[in-house]
């Protein structure tokens, strides 16, 4: 069968299914399977595919079909300028999460950080992201999930990092090592009642404590405001990710924990993303 054949089929499959990116999926498996880039794919669509090679495709695009997410499936996800390896134990790397990396990158420039926390590490893409552009700097990075850290630090050793990142398996409660002059987290900040309205491919698929806030959503945030109240140096930063709509909650809670709020940040949509305060 001809490549363009198969990936016709494929996409036939996952429209039926509802996928709404189903072009793009099934030229994504097919290139998983041959081991080929997208260009490879796009232009070569007489190549000839072997019998065996279609069979493990169709597999892919029937897991597909049940709304597996893409990333799980090619075991990848780009973010920032890295690769990062994910599977079904993280949090899929989301584009709105890159404004942290700006907001940390601009921080870390402008005043003398040798070393930061990162809570909640899951596959590291805020942390290795950052030890990756500046080359000063280490870092320690938590996570109460223990299959969360054997990805992260499948990344870690990927990007050659390790040397300069720390995990511990702790939640935020019980952790005490260290005073950082930064810390930051993309916290789980989902409403328990709303999980159930995402979309399938996330609901379904991906881990609930990277998901799950709690019964306002906001039951990670405090625990992770209070703790870094108490590691955070004197004028130290802390930058937290947040639900578009919590915004005012979340002031409320860093200004009961001594921090002063430095500014918020939007995200791609306009939406309020990431609130950046100080430890008083
Ligand atoms: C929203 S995910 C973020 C993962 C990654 N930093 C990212 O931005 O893609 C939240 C992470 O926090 C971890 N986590 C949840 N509750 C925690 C707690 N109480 N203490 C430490 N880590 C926690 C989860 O296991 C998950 O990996």
């Amino acid at each position: 069968m001809k490549l363009l054949e198969a990936i016709t089929k494929g996409a036939n499959i996952l429209k039926k299914n509802k996928i709404p990116s189903f072009f793009l999926d099934s030229e994504i498996l097919i290139g998983k399977i041959l081991d080929k880039k997208r260009e490879f794919i796009i232009l070569n669509q007489n190549l000839e595919i072997k019998k065996n090679d279609y069979l493990k495709y169709i597999s892919l695009i029937q897991k597909r079909s049940t709304h597996t997410p893409l990333a799980y499936l090619i075991k990848s996800k780009d973010f920032w300028k890295s690769e990062f390896y994910v599977d079904n134990r993280v949090l899929i790397p989301r584009p709105d999460t890159e404004i942290i990396i700006e907001e940390v990158l601009s921080i870390v420039r402008a005043k003398k950080i040798y070393n930061f926390l990162e809570i909640g590490v899951g596959s590291g893409c805020i942390v290795l992201s950052i030890l990756n552009e500046i080359k000063h700097l280490k870092a320690v990075g938590i996570d109460i999930s223990q299959k969360a850290l054997e990805v992260c630090k499948i990344n870690s050793k990927r990007l050659c990092l390790n040397s300069r990142l720390k995990l511990y398996k702790s939640d935020i409660d019980k952790f005490d090592i260290g005073k950082y002059d930064l810390i930051v987290s993309n916290p789980p900040y989902i409403c328990r009642s709303d999980l159930n309205n995402l979309m399938k491919d996330v609901v379904d698929y991906e881990p609930k404590y990277a998901l799950n806030g709690g019964n306002d959503g906001a039951i990670e945030i405090r625990k992770v405001v209070k703790k870094s109240s108490k590691l955070l140096k004197k004028g130290g930063k802390l930058v937290l990710e947040i639900g578009h709509n919590q915004k005012t909650k979340v002031c409320e809670i860093l200004k009961n924990n001594e921090f002063y709020i430095q500014k918020v940040i939007k995200d791609l949509r306009k939406q309020n993303r990431c609130i950046v305060s100080i430890k008083i």
